[in-house]
C-alpha cells in the first residue's frame, strides 16, 4: 500500500469508527438535581471577612461534594445545584462583597480551576471544578461573581466592578465551560443586571443543546424563550430559589409548565428552606416528571432520573403547540371555540345549531389570587359549561364531576398587569378549588373532574398547569392552541384536583 493509500485507509478507519459510533448514540443520559437546605449567615447585611465568608460557603460546598459522590454512584452525568445555595440571600451590594468569586477574563473551556488555582478569590470555583473531575460529571452551580470594569464602560457600576448572580458549568474534567449571568433579578440588591442579555448554550458528549437560566428568568421572554426558540435548546438547566405561591405558581407547576409548553427537558434545583416557602425541584421531560416537594423535612433531596437526549422523541403531543386540525374527532372542537357560530337565546346557547347545556349565567364574583384580581364563576352541579371574561380574555369550561365531594370549585379569568413582587402581564384561565376564598393556598382536594378548559388568548405563550392533591403533578391529555384559542383537556384526574390552568404570558404588554 502506498503511503497515500495507507493514509486514506487510516482516514477510512477513523471515519468508519466515528460513523459507527454515531449510528447508535445513547438515547438517554442520567441527570441529577439536588434540592439543598443551605447553611445561611445570620447577618446577611453585616460585614464579613473573606475568611468568614469562605468558612460559611465551605459548609454548603461540603454538602455539594457529598451529593456529587452519591450522584456519581447512581450514574449521573450532570448535576444541577440551586440558586443561592452556596452563599444564601438578602445581602446588600457591600455585604456580599467577601462572598464573591473572581471571574478571570479567560476564554471559556481553557481554564481548569482545580488544576490551575492561579487567581485570588476563586476558592469556591476550585472546589466545584475538583468536584466535577472527581465525580466525572458536569456540575452546574450558582454563586456570586465579580468582574472588574472600566469607567469607560457606560454600564460599569460606580465601584468599578460588576457583581453578578452567576450559574457556572464545569465539564466532567473540571474545565469551566459556561457562565450565565442572571438577567431578571428578583429584588437582589447585591447584584447587577448584565450589560447585555446572554443566551448561554453548550453541548456535552452525551447530549447537545443545553441552556441556562435562573429562577425569576422563567417568567420572561429573554433569555428563556430565546434559548428555546432561537438556539434550539433541548435541555434547560435551572437553578432556582423559588418561594411557592399556590394555587398556580408553586415551583413545581412552573417548572412542569415550561417543559410542557416548549417540549424540552428541564433540570430544576430549588433551595430547601421551608420557613421561606422554598421547596420543589425536579427533572422533567415532555411526558414525565420526577420531583420532590416537602414542607416538613429539614433536608432537601437528591433526584436522579433518566432523560431523553432528544425530548421531542418523547413528546406526548408530538411536536410543540400545533393546531391538531387533522384530528377531526378532537372533542374540543365539538364545543364552541368561536362565538360567531353560537347564538345566545334566553336561557341557552346554540352553537352551529346544536344546543349547549342549559345556561343560567352564574353570577360572577371577584377574588384575589396571587395578588391578581380574578373574575370567577362557581362550578355547580355534576356537569355543565361555564364562561367567564376578564378584559379581552374569555375563559370557557366544560366539566363533569366524577366524584362529588361537596368542595367548591370555580372558573377564574384574569387579563392584566401583575404588579406585586415583579411586573409582568398575564392572561390566565384557571379552574381552582376554593377554600375560605377562591385563590387561597390549598394543597388538599378530592374533587375528580373531566374537563375541557379553553380561552381566546392574545398570546400563544400559554403554560399548561395541572396540580393535584398533596402537590402531585399531572399532565393534560391534550393541550395546545388553535389560532388564538388555547385549550387543555383531561379525561379524568387521577386524584383530587387543586388547580388546572392555562397560564399565559403576554410578554409584549409588560
Ligand atoms: C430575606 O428578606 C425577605 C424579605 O425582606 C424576608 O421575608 C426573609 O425572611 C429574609 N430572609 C432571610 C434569610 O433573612
Ligand atoms: C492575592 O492575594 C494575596 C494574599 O492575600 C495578595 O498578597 C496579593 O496581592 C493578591 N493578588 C492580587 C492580584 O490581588
Ligand atoms: C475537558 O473537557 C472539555 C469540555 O468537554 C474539553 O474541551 C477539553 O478538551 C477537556 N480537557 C481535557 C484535558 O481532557
Ligand atoms: C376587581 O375588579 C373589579 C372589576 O374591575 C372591581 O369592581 C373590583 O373592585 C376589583 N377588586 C379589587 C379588590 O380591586
Ligand atoms: C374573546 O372573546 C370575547 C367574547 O366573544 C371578545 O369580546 C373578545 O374580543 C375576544 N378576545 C380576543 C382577543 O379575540
Amino acid at each position: 500500500m502506498s503511503s497515500a493509500g495507507y493514509a486514506l485507509f487510516l482516514l477510512y478507519l477513523l471515519c468508519h469508527k466515528v460513523i459507527s459510533m454515531n449510528i447508535h448514540p445513547a438515547e438517554h443520559y442520567m441527570a441529577a438535581v439536588y434540592e439543598h437546605h443551605p447553611t445561611l449567615t445570620d447577618d446577611p447585611m453585616g460585614r464579613h471577612t473573606r475568611s468568614a465568608a469562605l468558612e460559611l460557603m465551605y459548609k454548603n460546598v461540603a454538602v455539594y461534594e457529598e451529593q456529587v459522590k452519591e450522584a456519581a454512584r447512581l450514574g449521573a452525568q450532570i448535576i444541577v445545584f440551586p440558586e443561592d445555595g452556596i452563599h444564601g440571600f438578602n445581602f446588600t451590594r457591600e455585604s456580599i462583597g467577601p462572598f464573591l468569586e473572581f471571574e478571570p477574563a479567560l476564554p471559556l473551556k481553557t481554564w481548569n480551576p482545580c488544576l490551575e488555582p492561579c487567581f485570588n478569590d476563586t476558592e469556591i470555583l476550585q472546589r466545584l471544578s475538583c468536584m466535577a473531575s472527581n465525580g466525572k460529571m458536569y456540575v452546574v452551580a450558582n454563586l456570586g461573581t465579580k468582574r472588574p470594569c472600566q469607567h469607560l464602560d457606560p454600564y460599569c457600576p460606580p465601584d468599578g466592578r460588576y457583581q453578578f448572580n452567576s450559574d457556572v458549568v464545569f465539564s466532567a474534567n473540571g474545565t469551566l465551560v459556561a457562565i450565565y449571568h442572571k438577567q431578571n433579578l428578583y429584588f437582589e440588591a447585591g447584584f447587577d443586571t448584565p450589560p447585555e442579555m446572554e443566551h448561554i448554550v453548550f453541548d456535552t458528549p452525551f447530549a447537545s443543546r443545553f441552556g441556562l437560566f435562573t429562577c425569576f428568568d422563567i417568567m420572561f421572554l429573554e433569555p428563556a424563550v430565546g434559548l428555546v426558540k432561537q438556539h434550539h435548546v433541548m435541555h434547560v438547566l435551572y437553578p432556582t430559589a423559588w418561594m411557592n405561591q399556590l394555587p398556580l405558581l408553586s415551583a413545581l407547576q412552573i417548572q412542569r409548565g415550561f417543559a410542557s409548553r416548549f417540549n424540552v427537558n428541564v433540570l430544576a434545583a430549588n433551595i430547601h428552606e421551608t420557613s421561606l416557602g422554598m421547596t420543589g425541584s425536579g427533572i422533567y421531560t415532555p411526558s414525565k416528571s420526577t420531583y420532590f416537594y416537602n414542607m416538613k423535612s429539614a433536608e432537601g433531596r437528591l433526584i436522579v432520573a433518566q432523560v431523553p437526549v432528544d425530548p421531542s422523541a418523547e413528546s406526548p403531543m408530538q411536536g410543540e403547540l400545533k393546531p391538531i386540525a387533522s384530528q377531526t374527532q378532537n372533542p374540543v372542537f365539538d364545543l364552541p371555540l368561536d362565538n360567531s357560530v353560537c347564538e345566545v337565546e334566553e336561557q341557552s346557547v346554540h352553537c352551529g345549531g346544536r344546543p349547549v347545556a342549559p345556561h343560567k349565567p352564574a353570577p360572577a364574583f371577584f377574588s384575589e389570587m396571587m395578588y391578581d384580581n380574578f373574575t370567577l364563576v362557581p362550578i355547580t352541579g355534576a356537569e355543565g359549561e361555564l364562561q367567564v371574561c376578564a378584559n379581552s380574555l374569555c375563559c370557557h369550561l366544560s366539566y363533569r364531576r366524577t366524584a362529588l365531594s361537596g368542595e367548591l370549585y370555580a372558573l377564574g379569568g384574569f387579563d392584566g398587569l401583575h404588579t406585586i413582587h415583579g411586573t409582568y402581564y398575564l392572561q390566565v384561565c384557571a379552574l381552582v378549588k376554593c377554600g375560605e376564598t377562591c385563590g387561597e393556598e390549598i394543597t388538599e382536594a378530592s374533587g375528580v373532574l373531566d374537563f375541557q378548559l379553553w380561552g381566546n388568548f392574545s398570546t400563544t405563550y400559554v403554560f399548561p398547569l395541572l396540580l393535584l392533591s398533596d402537590m402531585a403533578l399531572d399532565i393534560a391529555d391534550q393541550w395546545g392552541c388553535v389560532g388564538n384559542n388555547c385549550y387543555m383537556y383531561k379525561d379524568k384526574t387521577s386524584s383530587g384536583l387543586v388547580s388546572a390552568a392555562l397560564y399565559g404570558r403576554w410578554y409584549e404588554k409588560d
